[in-house]
């Protein structure tokens, strides 16, 4: 057992989640002249990154790590922060690149874990999450031009 492994593991499982509800929530409530297409952004997003929740949750359960799954859990883990208010729809873009960034950073340093622990299965399942968030913030990033 290691601890601070699987901690980060945990941390990292309630910011995706949280990242996941956040799309969600832009996805719903943004406003203005893009409405069509942020509406459509923001779901691609939330599609994507919720497909891949119950995998993650599953690869926890594979090393004997309990799947936080309460919204109390998730605050306690999460480094993404709720949005508790409805901001323009240029600050709903910034703020989802910039977590989309940190998600993405977050995977690289579990991927290294995971690779120095010989969980190959569970390194593979975090560099594909990397690489969906840097493709998200290519989307967010390219949406503020
Ligand atoms: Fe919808």
């Amino acid at each position: 057992m290691d601890e601070k492994y699987h901690l980060a593991l945990k941390s990292a499982f309630a910011s995706e989640f949280s990242f996941y509800l956040k799309s969600h929530n832009f996805h719903w409530n943004v406003e203005g002249p893009l409405f069509g297409q942020l509406h459509e952004l923001f779901e691609r997003i939330y599609t994507e990154v919720y497909g891949s929740i119950d995998t993650f949750a599953e690869h926890l359960r594979a090393l004997q790590v309990y799947t936080p799954a309460s919204l109390q859990k998730f605050s306690m883990l999460t480094t993404v922060d709720d949005e508790n208010e409805v901001p323009p729809f240029e600050v709903m873009l910034h703020e989802l690149l910039a977590d989309s960034d940190k998600m993405a950073e977050i995977f690289r340093i579990t991927f290294d874990m995971a690779e120095h622990h010989g969980d190959h299965g569970l390194s593979n399942f975090l560099a594909d999450r990397q690489d969906a968030h840097k493709k998200h913030s290519w989307m967010l990033r390219a949406s503020l031009k």
